[in-house]
């Protein structure tokens, strides 16, 4: 690879408090994302994903989808709709469940989750070393989830450990009540309670209810898996932090069907599996990840554990890998009144089969990605913000400058623009100097700068510069599009 000898890229350390003001900054001016509805003020916890977002998105979903659906011949694709019977949430347990623990502070008027409050309090006893404080805090905890009255023995913990707010400093509250996650409609002329339906809450539930009719139109054995990427809502009581928690969100969720007695080995696949996908496929930092094993359970696993990322906010959840046991299907053979069970072909064993679940969000990976991604940086003596993206995951795959419009640079970058746009996104910009369009590309993520100047006239070639190290090299404008290939795979 040649390069100019003065090429120069330093590296600059970012307190993590200022860069989620700097992310959410750059997706609006540069079109990844915008609040929803801005021109009527927005509405809380509602984004777009403008142009660049919307691919980048695209993209993070193939990944999920291809690494899924091609990757593993025994798991096949799904679409359910999102309104479904409401039965369905009955059986899942949804309706009686789903519920968080709220607190409203009468002066703040502001409304809490309970359990967050003492959550982060015992934190922060640990942190200030008080472990036997944490600790017997910890067990009370424990204790009032199994109490007769869980929503008093929460309050009253709350109450007698003075918690007060972290962002306001206030401890006016209200008793506990549990505040039911999914948002309601009513389907039809009638707005009674005929008529309610539910915005799905997850997508796994269209995935359990089709079980046999994907099992029998795909000739699905177990063990299989079926994958689907959708919509899912929730009324969060707290929401913030960007797009990682929403009320309108997206999962990428697939189940594994497994003998039982087996699901054990198959948690370990897909934990190991799921972790790694991270650093493969979207180039996420390996030491931003973390394991985190659930003691406290959905009402629907035996085993739980998070893949969490070190945002700049903290390290939160971005994906769940449970074991749901043969719960779900066992509630839909008893709502529905029909036979979920498989029989095994070979051996004539019936049995409800185990499932395996991975579920991610597809917002929440889009801000590992975007986050893990971002830098400031300074290059030959002038700073730049760059998003060292994954070229698999960046929204542009390269751009086409040509050094000036005129002379005939201008049509040969054009021409290389349309080839490459056959099989990538690329982009062409003529405008302003050669400096600023690259650094207009790498605050994008674009990982190839390709430019045309007065030798790519007499030569037929183009230098490719790339985005991390500002590196150039020459090559042939014949093998640009073999070049992009490479990097893509
Ligand atoms: N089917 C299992 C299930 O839904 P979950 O842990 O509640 O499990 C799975 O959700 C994933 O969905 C989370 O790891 C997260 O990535 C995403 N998710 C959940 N609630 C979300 C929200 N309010 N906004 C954005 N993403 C969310």
């Amino acid at each position: 690879m040649s390069n100019s000898d003065t090429t120069r890229v330093q590296s600059q350390s970012l307190p993590p408090e200022k860069v989620m003001h700097k992310l959410v900054s750059l997706a609006k001016r540069r079109g990844f994302i915008f609040p929803s509805s801005e021109i009527y003020e927005g509405l809380s916890s509602c984004f777009d994903y403008g142009p660049l977002g919307s691919e980048m998105k695209r993209n993070i979903k193939e990944l999920w989808w291809n690494s899924m659906t091609r990757r593993h011949s025994n798991i096949v694709g799904l679409d359910a709709s999102i309104m479904m019977n409401p039965r369905v949430w009955e059986a899942s347990g949804h309706v009686a469940s789903f519920n968080d623990p709220m607190i409203d502070d009468r002066t703040t008027k502001r409304r809490y989750r309970a359990d967050h409050l003492i959550e982060n309090h015992i934190e922060k006893l640990r942190r200030d070393g008080k472990v036997e404080d944490a600790l017997r805090v910890q067990s009370t905890y424990e204790a009032a989830a199994a109490a007769e009255d869980p929503n008093r023995a929460l309050y009253e913990l709350i109450i007698a450990e003075k918690i007060k707010a972290a962002d306001t400093g206030s401890g006016d509250w209200t008793e506990v009540r549990q505040f039911n996650l999914m948002f309601q409609c009513n389907m039809g002329a009638l707005a009674d309670k005929s008529s309610i339906v539910y915005l799905r809450p997850e997508t796994a539930q269209g995935i359990f209810v089709n079980f046999h009719n994907v099992r029998e139109s795909a000739r699905m054995k177990v063990p299989f898996g079926i994958a689907q990427i959708g919509k899912a809502f929730r009324n969060e009581i707290v929401k913030g932090n960007f797009i990682f928690r929403m009320v309108e969100f997206e999962q990428m969720e697939m189940q594994y069907f497994v003998k039982p007695g087996t699901q054990a080995e198959a948690f370990e696949a897909w934990r190991a599996e799921r972790f790694e996908w991270y650093i493969t496929a979207l180039g996420i930092s390996r030491e931003k990840l973390h394991w985190y094993k659930h003691d406290k359970l959905a009402h629907y696993a035996d085993l739980a554990y998070d893949i969490k990322f070190e945002f700049p906010f903290g390290i939160e959840e971005i994906e769940g890998i449970h074991s749901r046991t043969d719960f779900d299907l066992k509630q839909h053979q008893e709502y529905s009144g029909k036979n979920m069970e498989y029989i095994d072909q070979l051996t004539n064993e019936r049995y409800l089969p185990y499932v395996v679940e991975t579920s991610a969000g597809s917002d929440r990976l889009f801000l590992a990605v975007f986050a893990d991604a971002y830098r400031e940086d300074i290059v030959d003596g002038e700073e730049r913000v760059m998003l060292k993206l994954a070229p698999k995951v960046a929204p542009i795959k390269a751009a086409l400058l040509p050094l000036m419009k005129k002379g005939g640079m201008g049509e040969k970058a054009t021409a290389l623009r349309d080839e490459l746009a056959e099989n990538f996104l690329v982009q062409y910009d003529d405008a302003g100097s050669i400096g600023k369009r690259y650094r207009r590309q790498d605050e994008i993520g674009t990982p190839f700068c390709i430019t045309v100047d007065h030798q790519s006239l007499e030569e037929n070639t183009v230098t490719v510069r790339h985005r991390d190290t500002a590196q150039q090299e020459r090559i042939e404008i014949s093998r640009v599009r073999e070049f992009l290939a490479a990097k893509l795979v």
